[in-house]
């Protein structure tokens, strides 16, 4: 069992994360403006609330909760909720700040949360990648302030191991579009519709080239990350995502109808194939994605994919749910 400070952990990510964290034996600190419902705390878990950019909180956190890792997730993280300048000096700030005291308190590891964003899809001025499934080969090209900001964190994440060594164990990871246990029971997303209205309007998903990833995948791949730290080359990114498309037909066909002059780079994606691959976490850290809109959505609308779930969703064990 280790210490972990999860900072976010109010947040719709962060609520997974501590749930699954603290499911898995661990002792986890959650620290975050808002409070949490005390009932809604797991077992294991304790909450405290505060700003991580008043001056000196994040040090005097770290020191007091003496953790063995650290998980930074508190930002805004949704791009234009808030003016350019707030975003990128709120999330660039948060994250030098919990970095640096973390740091500075000695925690072993060190994890950051990124967003695929940096990659610059959906930039108004057109964008087309060099290939598609996009990894973490694909170059960064952000084109507004929240991808900008998360850029910068994975910088930031690496200009501290650059400076600390192996003596501090560093990672950067950027879940696609999360989604919390609830909004598979039909609450509304981070945009505002619904799961079920995402699937049926490809328009809806097409900004985020129909990436997604259920917020219990993500703290599993956390939780396998923090084992695995120690083990592999210190100060890496990762994509963490569903291993099939947030979409009714396959990619090839759907991408190009959104994405201009897409067609070539598209045609492999072909049945359920996601836009991202996670080939790197599969290789680098043995994690596999376990859960699908196929199996985890009330009320799914008619795919033509329906049939052609990937083998990983058939090992997961877990049928379609019923309508309530
Ligand atoms: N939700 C997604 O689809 C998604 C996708 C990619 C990356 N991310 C990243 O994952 C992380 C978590 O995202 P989320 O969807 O849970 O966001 P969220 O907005 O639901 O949660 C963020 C939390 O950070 C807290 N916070 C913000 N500023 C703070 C401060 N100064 N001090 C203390 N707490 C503060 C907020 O109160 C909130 O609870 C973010 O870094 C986000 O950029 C999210």
């Amino acid at each position: 069992m280790s210490r972990i400070l999860v900072t976010g952990g109010s947040g719709r990510l962060g609520r997974s994360v501590v749930d699954g964290l603290a499911r898995a034996g661990h002792h986890v600190i959650s620290v975050d403006r808002d409070a949490v419902p005390a009932a809604q705390l797991p077992a294991g878990a304790v909450q405290h609330t505060a700003d991580l950019l008043a001056p000196g909180e994040a040090l005097r956190l770290m020191q007091d909760a003496t953790p063995d890792a650290v998980i930074h997730l508190a930002a805004i993280a949704v791009p234009f909720s808030a003016p350019e300048d707030v975003i990128f000096s709120t999330n660039t700030r948060l994250a030098f700040a919990v970095l640096s005291a973390a740091t500075e308190a000695g925690v072993p590891k060190i994890v950051t949360a990124s967003s695929p964003t940096v990659l610059g899809y959906g930039s108004p001025a057109g964008w087309l990648p060099d290939a598609f499934p996009l990894d973490e080969e694909t170059t960064p090209k952000p084109w507004n302030a929240y991808a900008l900001s998360k850029l910068i964190a994975e910088q930031t994440m690496q200009m501290f191991a650059a400076a600390q060594g192996d003596r501090i164990r560093y990672a950067a990871f950027r879940p696609c579009f999360v989604i919390s246990p609830e909004e598979w029971e039909g609450a509304p997303t981070q945009q505002g519709h619904t799961l079920a209205e995402r699937l049926a309007d490809p328009a809806l998903a097409a900004p985020a080239l129909f990436n997604y990833v259920d917020a219990r995948d993500v703290a599993d791949f956390l939780e396998l990350l923090l084992q695995k730290m120690d083990a592999i080359p210190n100060g890496q990114t990762f994509f963490v995502g569903a291993a099939d498309a947030l979409a009714t037909e396959p990619l090839a066909e759907l991408i190009p109808r959104f994405l201009p002059g897409s067609a070539g780079l598209a045609a492999s994606l072909t049945g359920t194939s996601p836009s991202f691959s996670v080939d790197k976490a599969r290789k680098l850290l043995g994690w596999e994605p376990t859960r699908t809109w196929r199996t985890e959505l009330r009320n799914p609308a008619p795919s033509r994919l329906n049939d052609e779930a990937p083998a990983a969703f058939a090992a997961a064990g877990t049928g379609p749910k019923e309508a309530p």
